[in-house]
């Protein structure tokens, strides 16, 4: 018997995959969750990267892990594509007991409201009850600062607790 698949869209959960949402306007935080994706994959990670404009941040509770890469824009706020995962999050509080997660923040040092999208992120997901693996990772693009200090932390987190989501 074949199985129909062609229901299957992107972004939806599956078992034991990382998914990797970034949230960015031109382009950094895109590139960056891109190098993490690549690194975790070349590792025989499962790993999906995503744009949350194209996720339904319903699947958010059938994830097992959602790495978080961000930027900051407005005086504070998300970028554009990740407005609407924020604002779920932020007003609906819906019951994420089941997902681990980690929050990778980028931001410039010269706004007051250094990287607050990303430490908004790190705390809806906190206080709907995931599990945060990692401390929040902060980038100051102000400084050129690169993922890769990030990337290896993840690693180091998956080696020692990740067999699961091997290929
Ligand atoms: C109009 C504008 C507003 C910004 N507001 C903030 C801010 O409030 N806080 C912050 O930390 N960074 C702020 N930034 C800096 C961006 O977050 C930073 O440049 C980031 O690396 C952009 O990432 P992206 O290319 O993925 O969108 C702002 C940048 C612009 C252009």
């Amino acid at each position: 018997m074949t199985i129909d698949e062609s229901h299957l869209t992107e972004g939806m959960a599956t078992a034991s995959n990382i998914r990797v949402l970034f949230g960015s306007e031109t382009g950094t935080a895109e590139e960056f969750a891109f190098d993490l994706g690549t690194a975790l994959q070349s590792e025989d990670y499962a790993c999906e990267v995503t744009d949350f404009d194209d996720y339904s941040s319903a699947d958010l509770a059938a994830e097992e892990l959602v790495i978080v890469v961000t930027s900051t824009y407005g005086n504070g706020e998300a970028p554009y594509n990740a407005e609407d995962t924020y604002t779920w999050l932020e007003t609906e509080q819906p019951d994420l007991n089941k997902l681990s997660f980690s929050v990778c923040a980028l931001g410039d040092t010269g706004y007051p409201a250094f990287a607050q999208a990303g430490k908004d992120f790190d705390r809806f997901l906190g206080e709907c009850g995931a599990e945060r693996i990692l401390p929040r990772f902060e980038i100051d693009a102000c400084f050129d600062e690169s993922i890769e200090p990030f990337i290896e932390l993840v690693k180091n987190w998956l080696s020692e607790h990740g067999a699961r989501f091997k290929k």
